[in-house]
């Protein structure tokens, strides 16, 4: 697989990540399976994939003893990625950035997935209560300690850049951003990203593109939309967070099909073999030799067809018709 690098130390990953959240969390409960996460993480290392984006907050805590059973073995073979400061409170997401939590949590992260070093350390949300130079200080005394190899930052304002914020959104990303550089060297900021959910492009991907810091695409896939395999009116199970997304009602998913045709026709272009799915990814990868998609998967069939997407170029034609789709409707505000 084609490797990209991230961050002032140019760490190597392959193109394509494997998001391992929907194994744990989110996602159709119902169709968890230990054993076959297992083999998913196994088929997409094989399949070249390094990077393996977790949390601590997944399951909570499952996904990282998960990928500890992998990384147990094959420790060499990946490029672990984990984030610290949000937890799972009683119904509802608190963030802590305090420094004591936050080197507790690495302690904890480490021995969950059987490792002494995490590749790539995020900080899911910043804490309200706690300057953020105070948490990202205290991340960058784990890298001094060797205890993680990079820092990162996850932004989370996708929905004030939706509503058309001005400058295009993410601004209390990058004002954070600038903050922290000051602090210590940001190697990666992971945000949506996708044919779908485009406003990283604006300033976010710009400021990484423009410090050498890497991206991280979450959810290229449109929570599973852009893939096509999701039927309008299908249904989602009680706890899935699809069941009460403005997007996946039955309307809105019938009213953004001509997304998937789009990359559908695209794809048949390619291949009998090619899929929405992966014509999604090479968008993605197409944003920027620093973009690397973590598409979430359940499936060993499907992290290794989302491997494979690693291959395929987009020539003009099909970026412009890409471009010429239109916007997604729906949103989550
Ligand atoms: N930093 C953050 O705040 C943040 C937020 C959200 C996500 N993330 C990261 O980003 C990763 C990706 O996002 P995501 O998992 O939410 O959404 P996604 O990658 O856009 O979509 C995942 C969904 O697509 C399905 N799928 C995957 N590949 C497929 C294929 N080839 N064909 C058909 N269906 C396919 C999966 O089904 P199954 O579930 O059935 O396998 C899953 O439901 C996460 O795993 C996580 O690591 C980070």
């Amino acid at each position: 697989m084609e490797r990209r690098t991230i961050g002032a130390a140019a760490l190597g990953v392959g193109a394509v990540g494997l998001g391992c959240m929907p194994m744990s969390w989110a996602y159709s409960a119902s169709q968890r399976r230990g054993d076959r996460s297992l083999r998913t993480v196994h088929a997409a290392l094989d399949a070249g994939v390094n990077l393996l984006d977790t949390a601590d907050m997944y399951g909570p805590f499952t996904n990282e003893l998960l990928l500890g059973r992998v990384l147990k073995e094959r420790r060499a073979d990946a490029f672990v990625s984990t984030k610290c400061g949000l937890l799972v409170g009683d119904g509802h997401m608190v963030a802590n950035g305090r420094p004591a939590y936050v080197r507790r949590a690495c302690d904890a992260s480490l021995r969950r997935l059987q490792t002494d070093v995490i590749d790539l350390y995020q900080l899911h949300r910043a804490d309200p209560e706690v300057p953020v130079e105070e948490t990202w200080g205290a991340m960058a005394d784990l890298v001094r300690a060797g205890k993680v190899r990079a820092l990162g930052l996850c932004a989370v304002d996708a929905r004030s850049a939706r509503r058309g914020a001005p400058g295009g959104g993410y601004e209390g990303t990058i004002r954070q951003l600038e903050r922290i550089q000051q602090v210590f060297p940001v190697s990666a900021v992971e945000a949506e990203l996708s044919v779908w959910s485009p406003e990283a492009l604006g300033r976010l991907l710009p400021w990484c593109a423009a410090r050498g810091v890497g991206f991280l695409a979450a959810m290229p896939l449109g929570s599973g939309f852009l893939t096509g395999t999701l039927t309008p009116g299908g249904g989602f199970e009680a706890d899935d967070p699809r069941a009460r997304h403005p997007r996946f009602t039955a309307e809105m998913m019938a009213a953004n099909q001509p997304l998937v045709a789009g990359l559908r026709r695209i794809a048949a272009r390619h291949g009998a073999d090619v899929t929405p799915a992966q014509v999604a990814l090479a968008w993605v990868l197409s944003r920027g030799p620093h973009v690397i998609p973590v598409p979430g998967a359940k499936r060993e069939r499907w992290a290794v067809e989302n491997a494979r997407a690693a291959d395929l170029r987009l020539d003009t034609t099909d970026l412009a018709e890409i471009a010429a789709l239109p916007a997604a409707r729906g949103s989550w505000d």
